[in-house]
């Protein structure tokens, strides 16, 4: 199939190349990562079981609204919001959430690439493992074979208290990813997600299933799956909410972006399904690859970010061929958070490239650089400057340093004003002829998503947004 017409010529060269793209964009460290971190901390059942219908009743209608909004568009997220304004003959100023979504993404790739650069750590530490193993003649020994099961999580405190490693590997991941975006949408992005994801979603299922034959399946099951309702605080909601848009990539530019590359021929609302159910499927593959190693060797669930980086090499200890299989984890992990870094990235430089008119590589270092600098604080966040309250002034962020500070302000903030935003947008003031012929949906189908956008998404956001953030306001502080 012909590429599609999009900005710059650019597009991509089939349905599937998209959909790869746009599944690889919502996979990835939100998934391995910042689920299990944060249904770990929420206390499990009641987080995941909110997480899950705000992905269906927010997360699902918000990916095709974003994708259609960037097809219509056919530019960067604040311009294609522009137009479809423009053509619904409503004002140009709803662009602003489009411009807010550019922000989020700009700030989420600030840390997320620090968190990528653990795992390229961990690329580095089960490379050497089995390149060790090779030559010593054992290429199926498990990893790490010499270490003591105990030990092995204090990895992760000795690579926060190593300044240049902890800088080094951010440093490494925001160069490629940059690299990547300097060089142009179907060239970079496309071959990465057709052959990896793939590959990724096969030695998930491998190790999930190696964690339930030997780890503490069952209780990891009721964990996730078994909702204390007694849990289920505003706080925890709004986790959950912000969880769902940061794993599915909305509300952060980049499927709005991506859509501006689809052929008019691709129908929009399989390739959404498709989205929320591959990121949905992977983040609960995850949490059941996760828990039962954390129960099985007493690490505790609610340990924060470092959890995974902790618990994935222990498994990877005692497994048969564990080496091979680490490395091999590792290497997808960093492969599926590049193809997530890459639509952070693209979604900033879609619309700087032609907001000031600039050419794609420079744009790509310029921006990339910003997002460089300001990770280096993060990282520095959790060594050196652990100290340093950005927002201290608001008791929401009065203990987070600066790495939880950025991905709270985003998740907690940012992400629901956007998806509000848009729900609003889309439901209530975009011409209702122009959405529905973008959708391809009709009849009750139709119905279902103009009732899921113009009233379900926006009141369930407001709400949650609302006794979360603004506890005082409504007498819960
Ligand atoms: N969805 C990605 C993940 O789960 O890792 C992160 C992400 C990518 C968020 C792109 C937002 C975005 F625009």
């Amino acid at each position: 199939m012909a590429g599609s017409a999009a900005p710059g010529g650019e597009g991509w060269s089939s349905r599937w190349a998209f959909v790869l793209a746009a599944v690889g964009a919502a996979v990835g460290l939100g998934n391995i990562w910042r689920f299990p971190t944060l249904a770990g901390e929420n206390g499990g059942g009641a987080f995941v079981l909110v997480y899950i219908a705000c992905i269906i009743l927010i997360g699902l209608p918000m990916v095709l609204s974003e994708i259609l909004i960037g097809r219509h568009g056919r530019s960067d997220a604040f311009h294609s919001v522009v137009k479809v304004a423009e053509d619904s003959n409503v004002s140009r100023n709803w662009g602003i959430f489009g411009g807010i979504g550019i922000l989020s993404a700009f700030l989420i790739l600030t840390f997320y690439s620090v968190v990528a650069g653990w795992v390229l750590y961990y690329v580095g530490v089960m490379g050497s493992d089995f390149l060790g193993a090779l030559f010593s003649g054992n290429p199926f020994a498990g990893a790490l074979a010499s270490e003591n099961p105990e030990t092995i999580p204090s990895r992760m405190t000795d690579l926060f208290g190593n300044i240049p490693l902890l800088l080094g590997m951010h440093t490494l991941f925001m160069v490629l990813t940059i690299w990547i975006v300097a060089r142009g949408v179907t060239d970079g992005i496309e071959k990465a997600a057709t052959y990896l994801m793939p590959t990724f979603f096969v030695l998930l299922v491998l190790i999930t299933l190696y964690g339930a034959f030997t780890g503490e399946f069952a209780k990891a099951l009721a964990f996730l799956f078994t909702p204390d309702f007694s849990k289920l605080t505003p706080s925890v909601m709004n986790d959950a909410l912000g969880q769902a848009l940061f794993s599915m990539s909305v509300a952060s530019a980049a499927l709005i972006t991506y859509g501006g590359y689809v052929s008019k021929e691709t129908r929009l609302a399989p390739t959404a399904g498709m989205i929320a159910f591959a990121d949905t499927g992977v983040a609960l593959l995850a949490g059941l690859m996760i828990f039962p190693i954390v129960f099985a060797v007493g690490l505790d669930a609610a340990a924060g970010p470092t959890l995974v980086f902790q618990s994935l090499p222990i498994a990877f200890h005692t497994m048969p061929a564990g080496s091979l299989v680490g490395l091999l984890f590792f290497v997808l992990i960093f492969f599926a958070a590049l193809t997530s870094s890459i639509s952070l990235l693209e979604g900033v430089v879609a619309w700087a490239m032609r907001r000031f008119e600039w050419g794609r590589a420079m744009t790509a270092w310029l921006f990339g650089g910003f997002v460089f600098l300001i990770g280096v604080a993060c990282a520095l966040s959790l060594n050196v400057w652990s100290d340093i309250r950005l927002l201290g002034f608001w008791p929401l962020f009065e203990e987070k340093n600066i790495f939880d500070t950025i991905d709270d302000f985003v998740s907690k903030i940012l992400l629901p004003t956007t998806a509000f935003l848009t729900a609003v947008f889309i439901g209530w003031r975009a011409d209702k002829k122009l959405v529905e012929a973008e959708t391809g949906l009709d009849g009750a189908l139709f119905a279902i998503y103009r009732f899921l956008i113009a009233w379900l998404a926006p009141v369930g956001v407001l709400l949650i947004f609302v006794f979360a953030v603004f506890p005082n306001l409504v007498g819960q502080g």
